[in-house]
């Protein structure tokens, strides 16, 4: 699969979560403050809730549900409830667009 693009880089509003999808591998993409683009995937690894619909905080993104936020960069959840990662997808931006390739992982420490 190839990367596909998600949404135009001029849509994101800083520091909000936008959900996507492709081929039904949901996502949440993130312009952080600094102007990185980051995705990961939408979907909260301690219950069913949207990560997108949560609160973006420097490079973190909180769950609204229980108060997990996980890492934008590695897809950790840097605290409880929730202890398992969340995938993390490469980003590339071309001009305005925003591509993911979703079978494309990061492997992150
Ligand atoms: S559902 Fe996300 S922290 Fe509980």
């Amino acid at each position: 699969m190839t990367a596909q693009r998600v949404c135009a880089l001029s849509d994101l509003e800083q520091d909000a979560a936008t959900r996507v999808e492709i081929d039904g591998v949901a996502m949440a993409v993130v312009l952080d403050s600094n102007g990185v683009v980051h995705a990961i995937g939408d979907v909260c690894t301690h219950g069913d809730i949207s990560l997108s619909e949560g609160f973006v905080d420097g490079e973190t993104l909180e769950c609204w549900a229980h108060g997990s936020a996980f890492s934008l960069r590695t897809g950790k959840p840097l605290n409880l409830p929730a202890y398992e990662p969340v995938p993390v997808f490469a980003v590339t931006i071309d001009g305005d667009d925003v591509l993911i390739d979703p079978a494309v992982k990061l492997e992150v420490n």
